[in-house]
């Protein structure tokens, strides 16, 4: 296993003061940013684009960028990101036409990728391009929307990925997105997740540091 890496999703943060927010939430002790993107196509929600990625390293934000694709076709945004100055590029392999080849172009382009499970996505593609993948995304709420209850059968799925990664010798780290908070994370990394998303349960308290040392304090514990 990897270090726990936190990730809160800006999807959550304040978009009138973006910069500001995401600073707080690093000097807050998170570890990296992650980056929701809606197509309203894909999913039933509009949200932030490669400008907004490319305007937050500007701003001077240096903490790794994990851009989670929820659009629909995946290929035409993935340069546009590169060029914004993602670290890792994710994607869900329904909304690619070629998942091999979406997966090339990310890594061809300096980034790291990451494919995306929704609830009922089964895992079946996996085995095949895993030499090719840097994270699984399994998605514990179906995706368009912050806010939303943890789907516990998510628990069962990351062991099964878990296993996959383990079985692979491969440095795959495997995140969880969707309704995260203090009180299920121990599970949740019980299960198998290494990497945790969480936008509401940091961006709506009021002391992000105190979320994200109770998130450590039950990881460690
Ligand atoms: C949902 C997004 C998530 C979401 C998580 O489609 O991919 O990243 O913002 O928000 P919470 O932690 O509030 O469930
Ligand atoms: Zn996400």
């Amino acid at each position: 296993m990897q270090p726990f890496v936190i990730a809160p999703s800006i999807l959550s943060a304040d978009f009138a003061r973006l910069g500001e927010d995401v600073d707080r939430v690093l000097a807050a002790g998170a570890d990296t940013v992650h980056f929701d993107v809606m197509d309203n196509h894909y999913v039933p929600n509009l949200t932030i684009g490669p400008m907004v990625c490319s305007a937050l390293r500007k701003y001077g934000i240096t903490a790794p960028i994990d851009v989670h694709l929820m659009v629909k076709p995946v290929d035409r945004v993935i340069g546009d990101f590169i060029e914004a100055g993602a670290s890792y590029i994710t994607f869900h392999p329904e909304a690619s036409e070629h998942v091999d080849r979406s997966l090339q172009l990310i890594k061809q382009g300096g980034c790291k990728a990451g494919l995306v499970f929704n609830p009922a996505t089964p895992l079946d593609v996996l085995k095949y391009v895993l030499d090719k993948v840097d994270m699984v995304l399994l998605m514990s709420v179906n995706p368009g929307f912050g806010g939303q209850s943890f789907i516990p059968g998510t628990l069962d799925k990351l062991r099964e990925a878990r296993e996959l990664i383990d079985a692979s010798g491969l440095p795959i780290r495997l995140q969880v997105d969707g309704g995260v908070n203090v009180k299920n994370i121990k599970a949740i990394a019980q299960a198998g997740a290494d990497t945790f998303v969480a936008g509401s349960a940091i961006f709506n308290a009021p002391d992000y540091a105190q979320v994200i040392s109770a998130m450590r304090a039950e990881l460690a514990g």
